[in-house]
């Protein structure tokens, strides 16, 4: 939820303004207004002052150097070291800076593993270094990077001249009367400066009302990187705009500030909840690179590409001949901080993808019961609401994992209490939904009451646990609760605290089926600028919040990972769901788009965003079924359900002042066809919790843009309306009202045949393709030479369908192969990380298919076994099937094929998934 409700209601009570529609942006900045990004962007190309002096040294995994800035004369060191996976990280800082500068590094999952370099080449010009693979060109004046794989340049930084690093200095002091302007500090008369004194706002800034006091004066980092042979590049979510990025060329930069931004529209470049930057770039003939820029300050991504009009000024001549390359660049602008860019250098979309995720880390595997669907609202009024929401589930047959409570559960907004004239009975509640297998997540927010009668209050103000003013006072915001402080989640001793109210002893009502959502992160502050904290307010060690604000979303769902895992004696898996978020966010849970809006065009963006978010490495996003502002018609409902079914986290969720919809309110025919959508989703759970699981081992995301697979396929570069699931599944949403068709565009270039999960009609012609659609269902297409696994019986949650049997979906291709994997554990736990899982690998060749573990030493005692397996374009002329397993022996199985869609069905195989197996067609 966000500000504008309650500003809302506010206006409501003074006026009839209510719900004026859309985003104030005269609330946001501007790059324009802000000073540091003013200042970085007039920087001109291709006159960097910056110089790498010749004395550089090369050790082991490191070449350290100088740089040396003609303009002002101040002195840097820079570090560039390997990394293993094809990586680089460049790292630059004042020589003799005159206080720290804040380092992002609780972004990474542990120290990146060095990788050792070797001195290739040294001349007057440039020295080479690198590995057998890989190699980085530094070029001493002007300074440059380039990055090589193999003898391909794929990456450069500062090619450009863009950079700028603004040194820390002290103030100047005003002239004496009579005399001009101010005198320049410090500055050294035989340099001409920078510039950055004379911006009236580098040492205090206003905007609206909100007044910067700036003691540090300008401290801003800025770096261009040039993705040679890239026709595109992708990431730095949040932002409802495109999976390929556009040009910045006529608007402003990429915006990254967390902020609470109230009824957001659709709009390329406006900053939102979360700040992950890092961009990747890709080309049909260049491959896949990134750049990951750590930097928790405010940023901003300036996007130009070699496609508009020569915008890319030739600066540097990357290619001999005439042949000319596509390239894209991204300039990436941080107002403190400083330089920390890691490099890597793919060649493949998922390379990169991963050597991202071995930076920052993967999402730990989730409980099965969160990939589930998941029943929310602001709010479910009360202990009655709750159960008669969930027993309508169990009466209109639709499968629920989840029920949730916003802030109106707690007693007067103050978190870890309860509105006990409401929820009397929390403990009864919480048990009788887990004991239809479902949990409960309950909101818990990082703004706290200010109220001389809320023991944590008391305890934040006692213990000097809240963010405070430079005078050491405590800060004071508006929030939900009316006046609040934040407590400061940098400082150890503040998070201890925090998780320790989680104990079941503490927070009362809760059990350990009680899960958790933290909301309002950035932080949202009402009153605050631009909705959130004031940039010079201090944290732990002093940090102003200007260094940190993008991190601090993460700070608090990290301790709320932690608080649940401890919570549990270690021994459940968190989950956590985060609106704000930051690089490495993905490892405490998942993340939802925050607080659309129930319009066509928001149920269109969640695509490219969750697909932005899993390529940074973000893979569990998921957007509010129907919108959290405004009422979906049965339509829009439908549409969105389907869609969101095939969206990693699949929650519904609506604003308090929206109509109920449960899927029983929209009459019988829509409730019919969520019914089906549900079901659907849940008997595609056990491909989601392999993906899941495969993603925390190898760091590739979920849900994957096309070209994920199909890197050369340039048709499929801007699609994001669009996803695969995994490799073997193709989803194509229906994103607009009164559509009898849509475009799907099926890749592999005709040697993929694409199948239709529910009629097993084969595509073959590659390329955009129209098929028809009915309101009953979303176009999805499983892969040729896939086995997808599901589960087919209808439950009401997931713990119910926990012993199910397995089904196999398998399409042979041409040659009659096809593989998949399926895995097994106990769904909650993590006995897993001790060996106790089952990781299948399931082949079929020709006539024979097979079961194997992938992991030999691993093992669980499942009651699961393999009811049915259907076989799409199968061998002609099977007359039955033979199965071999240890236990069973050789068992006679009934073979048959369905003339209509041409499958063979093996039924009840009857084989217990723990052990290994073998089916042979018999013709
Ligand atoms: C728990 O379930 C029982 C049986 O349906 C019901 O009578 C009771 O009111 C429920 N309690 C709460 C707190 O919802
Ligand atoms: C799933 O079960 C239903 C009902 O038993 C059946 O009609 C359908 O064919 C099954 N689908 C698959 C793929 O096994």
């Amino acid at each position: 939820m966000s500000l504008g409700v309650r500003f809302g209601l506010f206006l409501a009570a003074l006026s009839c303004v209510y719900l004026v529609s859309g985003v104030d942006r005269n609330n946001f900045k501007t790059c324009e207004q802000s000073s540091f990004c003013r200042r970085c962007r007039k920087v001109e190309p291709g006159k960097t002052p910056y110089k790498l002096l010749n004395t550089v040294e090369v050790r082991e995994t490191d070449l350290s150097g100088e740089l040396f800035n003609q303009d002002t004369g101040v002195a840097y060191i820079l570090r560039l070291t390997g990394l293993a996976d094809n990586t680089y990280r460049v790292w630059i800082n004042e020589k003799n800076p005159l206080h720290p500068r804040f380092e992002a590094t609780f972004a990474l999952q542990s120290d990146p593993v060095p990788k050792k370099i070797k001195l290739i080449e040294q001349t007057a010009e440039y020295i080479v270094v690198g590995t057998d693979h890989t190699k980085a060109k530094l070029f001493f004046n002007p300074f440059r990077i380039d990055f090589y794989r193999g003898e391909q340049l794929v990456l450069s930084a500062n090619a450009r001249g863009l950079m700028r690093f603004e040194h820390i200095r002290t103030k100047p002091e005003p002239k004496p009367e009579g005399e001009e302007g101010e005198k320049p500090a410090e500055t050294n008369p035989e340099f001409p400066g920078d510039g950055a004194d004379s911006d009236p706002g580098a040492w205090e800034e206003n905007f609206k009302s909100h007044h910067d006091s700036k003691p540090y004066g300008p401290e801003a980092v800025a770096l261009d990187f040039s993705f040679i042979g890239a026709e595109n590049v992708y990431g730095v979510p949040e932002h409802a705009g495109s999976f390929a990025l556009k040009s910045t060329k006529k608007s402003d930069p990429y915006r990254l500030y967390n902020l609470d931004v109230f009824e957001y529209e659709i709009d390329d470049f406006m900053s939102l909840y979360g700040a992950i930057p890092v961009v990747f770039g890709h080309g049909k003939e260049s491959g896949t690179s990134g750049v990951y820029w750590q930097n928790a300050a405010e940023t901003w991504v300036d996007i130009t590409s070699s496609a508009d009009n020569n915008v890319v000024e030739s600066i540097v001549n990357f290619v001999s001949g005439s042949a000319k390359k596509p390239q894209v660049d991204a300039h990436f602008i941080s107002e403190s901080g400083l330089i920390d860019a890691f490099f890597m250098l793919g060649p493949s979309p998922l390379d990169a993808f991963r050597q991202y995720t071995r930076l920052t880390g993967s999402a730990p595997l989730p409980q099965m019961f969160s990939l589930g669907y998941h029943q929310c609202r602001w709010n479910y009024n009360d202990q009655d609401d709750v159960r008669q929401v969930a027993e309508n589930f169990d009466k209109y047959d639709l499968p629920m994992d989840v029920m949730w409570l916003d802030i109106e559960y707690t007693d007067g907004k103050k978190y870890f209490t309860w509105d006990t004239r409401k929820f009397s009975q929390p403990l009864e509640m919480v048990h009788n939904l887990t004991e239809k297998g479902r949990k409960l997540v309950v909101i818990i927010d990082p703004h706290i009451k200010r109220d001389q009668n809320y023991f944590l209050h008391n305890d934040a103000t006692n213990l000097g646990y809240y963010v405070k003013h430079r005078d050491g006072k405590d800060y004071e915001g508006w929030c939900w609760p009316g006046a609040t402080s934040y407590i400061d989640m940098f400082d150890p001793k503040v998070r201890q605290y925090y998780i320790e109210q989680y104990n079941l002893d503490k927070f009362t009502g809760t059990t350990n089926d009680v899960y958790i959502w933290n909301d309002m992160n950035e932080p949202s502050v009402f009153n605050g600028p631009e909705v959130t904290m004031p940039k010079d307010l201090i944290h732990y060690e002093n940090w102003e919040h200007r260094d940190i604000h993008n991190i601090n979303g993460m700070m608090f769902t990290s301790a709320t990972h932690e608080a649940l895992f401890r919570r549990s004696g270690g021994s459940l898996r968190p989950f956590v769901l985060t609106r704000s978020f930051f690089a490495g966010s993905q490892r405490y849970g998942a993340m939802w788009t925050g607080d659309n809006t129930g319009e066509w065009n928001h149920l269109r963006i969640s695509y490219p965003m969750c697909l932005s978010l899993a390529v940074s490495g973000f893979s569990f996003c998921g957007a509010d079924i129907g919108g959290f502002f405004k009422n979906p018609d049965n339509e829009l409902f439908i549409r969105w359900n389907q869609a969101a079914a095939w969206l990693p986290f699949m929650r519904q969720h609506s604003h308090i002042e929206t109509k109920r919809r449960e899927p029983w309110v929209f009459g019988d025919n829509t409730l019919g066809i969520v019914r089906e959508t549900l079901k659907r989703r849940y008997a595609y759970l056990p491909l989601w919790y392999t993906l899941f699981r495969e993603h925390e081992i190898s760091g590739i995301p979920v849900i994957r843009p096309i070209w994920a697979h199909y890197p050369t396929e340039s048709a499929a570069f801007t699609i994001d309306d669009e996803i695969l699931v995994g490799d073997s599944l193709l989803v194509r949403p229906v994103l607009e009202p009164g559509l009898t068709e849509v475009s799907v565009y099926f890749p592999g270039e005709g040697k993929i045949t694409w199948y239709n999960i529910d009629t097993m009609q084969p595509y073959k012609q590659p390329g955009a393709v129209s098929v028809p659609v009915t309101m009953e269902r979303i176009p999805v297409y499983q892969r040729s030479g896939s086995i997808v696994p599901k589960k087919n019986r209808s439950r009401r949650s997931t713990v119910a369908m926990k012993n199910d049997p397995y089904t196999l979906m398998v399409i042979a291709d041409d040659d009659g192969s096809a593989t998949g994997t399926l895995y097994i554990d106990d769904e909650s736990s993590f006995e897993y990380r001790h060996g106790k899982y089952l990781y299948i690998r399931f082949t079929l060749t020709g006539y024979k298919l097979t079961s194997n573990f992938m992991d030999k030493l691993a093992t669980y005692d499942t009651k699961s076994w393999l009811e049915r397996i259907d076989i799409a374009n199968p061998p002609k002329n099977i007359k039955s099937a033979q199965l071999t397993s240890k236990t069973l022996g050789i068992v006679e199985l009934e073979a048959k094929y369905n003339t209509r869609n041409n499958v063979l069905t093996v039924r009840k195989p009857g084989v217990n998934m723990g052990e290994e197996w073998s089916i042979e067609l018999i013709h």
